[in-house]
């Protein structure tokens, strides 16, 4: 559809949870007009759903060097060694920066930043807020700021449907679906000099997700249609412990923090046993996806839906104090993790891949940038390690910030949004999400990612018959799932958290590199 209204902005920020709202706040004095656009309010993305914290090296005896060393154990060989070195340098003053701007971390007794320990650290070194609510109390406090700076324009409410591309072959716009919003309502166009993908990841892509149901893999897609090259899609992190709801149970499930473990809790199968003693070296405290396959690994051998977790030993006034909103979620659901077993099973969490970037965000794209859980600097290589997601929103945010003034585009004319045909119905999102966790979940073979790619090429023939909202995201969602796919066949090996029944073995031989997805080639 051609654009109902245009308007001008010089940069515009697609996205609003911490990486999106860092940029803008950044960027703001450096260039002249800032506009962040948001799929639905300013907090609906992931960012407010982060329960553990924010890792860095904070505590006394801590060094970056320790944090790199465990990032890129996590990573599994997969990672970009220099952009791990930016995050967890930098890492410590992004996070006094967030201090600074209002968040309240809790403290221990003596004053100090209260720091605890998750999968894959060697050390305490994650900041938390509010307990288990650490998500909540950074968007709270990145939305204070900017509510307080009246010169960022906001529109909720608005999908990024499309990058609009310039003359130059830069991005020089981006189309937008806007629900209600006053004026701007439908479908309208945002001439600009750059834009930045903030837009967080693709867990809907799955039937079960941590993620929030607006993570459908908007800005991966729209950045691969314009022409931008992504890197590592085949590296989805399933979290070990998430709450198991039954077997009809879909959509947004509820995540049993990492940090549970790391305050004592333990794993058992149907009988009692411990899972992972005699596993790793870090027991329940191993690396996510060495805990996600030995619970999956003894499912598939019990035929057992799901595991479970026992905290009952940390007891009622600790649970209170330190996980009062995992707490109340479970019981809302029936279990007390006070004196019950929490049933757990893995759930897609983290889109490891994404829009390549270098090390300041910049994408292949003249104008483009990406930051967050939809880019791909190489920070997490094939499994992130828990709570490096905020701060790497943090961190690369920043360094765009620092950068795109002094590299801003001049005013390019800019082609109308040509896109009117090959929208897939919403009514295709459930048969999609069903094929890519069945076939490329958390266990995956050449076999049925076959099967996966062909049945979403069948899907993608659903054509919609209006254009909406759903019709734009479950688009996405296939697109997007298509190059998972490919990717994860192409990968004949099985590192991190991409786990091959045919290929067992991690392959430093064969597979040491990366996989590049561009429109035209596919998984190249
Ligand atoms: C968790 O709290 O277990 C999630 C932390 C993360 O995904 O980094």
């Amino acid at each position: 559809p051609s654009p109902g209204w245009t308007i001008r902005a010089d940069v515009v920020i697609i996205g609003s949870g911490v990486a999106g709202l860092t940029a803008a706040l950044r960027l703001r004095g450096r260039v002249d007009k800032i506009l962040v656009v948001t799929k639905d309010v300013l907090n609906a993305g992931s960012t407010q759903w982060a329960q553990g914290g924010i890792a860095a090296a904070l505590g006394p005896e801590d060094t970056p060097e320790e944090h790199e060393a465990d990032t890129l154990v996590a990573g599994a060989g997969a990672c970009d060694e220099e952009a791990v070195r930016v995050l967890v340098t930098e890492g410590p003053d992004a996070v006094r920066e967030l201090i600074a701007l209002g968040t309240n971390f809790d403290h221990d007794d003596d004053g100090a930043l209260s720091l605890t320990r998750e999968g894959g650290h060697h050390r305490d070194r994650i900041a938390h807020a509010g307990g288990d609510a650490t998500g909540a109390e950074i968007q709270r406090a990145l939305i204070a700021a900017i509510e307080a700076a009246p010169d960022i324009e906001v529109i909720q409410h608005a999908l990024a449907v499309d990058l609009l591309l310039g003359t130059d072959g830069g991005v020089s716009g981006v189309s937008l679906h806007v629900i209600g919003e006053g004026v701007r309502d439908g479908v309208g166009a945002v001439h600009c000099r750059a834009v930045v993908l903030a837009s967080g990841g693709l867990g809907q892509v799955f039937s079960q997700t941590t993620n929030p149901v607006v993570s459908t893999g908007d800005g991966m897609a729209i950045a691969l249609r314009a022409g931008a090259t992504l890197r590592d899609l085949e590296f989805v992190q399933f979290h070990p412990t998430v709450m198991y709801l039954g077997p009809d149970s879909r959509g947004q499930q509820p995540l049993i923090s990492e940090a549970v473990r790391g305050e004592g809790a333990f794993l058992v199968d149907d009988e009692g046993n411990r899972l992972m003693q005699g596993v790793h070296e870090l027991a329940d405290l191993a690396p996510r996806d060495v805990v996600a396959k030995a619970i999956m690994k003894r499912m598939l051998e019990t035929g057992r839906p799901h595991m479970w977790l026992d905290a009952r030993h940390l007891g009622a006034e600790f649970w209170e104090r330190r996980f009062p909103t995992i707490l109340a979620t479970a019981r809302s659901h029936g279990v007390d993790p006070v004196t019950q077993l929490i049933p757990v099973a893995p759930a897609c969490h983290y889109a490891s891949g994404g829009v390549r970037t270098d090390l300041e965000g910049r994408t292949d794209l003249p104008g483009l940038y990406a930051t967050g859980e939809v880019a791909c600097s190489g920070v997490h290589g094939a499994n992130r390690l828990a709570s490096n997601s905020l701060l790497e929103g943090l961190v690369f945010s920043r360094r765009i910030a620092a950068v795109l003034p002094d590299e801003l585009r001049p005013w390019t004319e800019v082609a109308p949004d040509q896109r009117t045909e090959g929208l897939v119905s919403g009514a295709a999102r459930r048969d999609l999400q069903e094929t890519m966790t069945s076939r490329a979940g958390v266990l995956r073979s050449a076999e049925g990612l076959a099967e996966a790619t062909a049945l979403l090429d069948k899907l993608s023939g659903n054509a919609a018959e209006q254009v909406d909202q759903a019709s734009w995201e479950t688009t996405n969602l296939i697109t997007i799932s298509a190059a998972l796919a490919d990717a994860a066949a192409l990968r004949e090996e099985t590192r991190g958290s991409h786990w091959r029944d045919d290929f067992p073995e991690r392959d430093d031989a064969h597979w040491a590199g990366h996989f590049d997805v561009v429109m035209s080639d596919g998984a190249t």
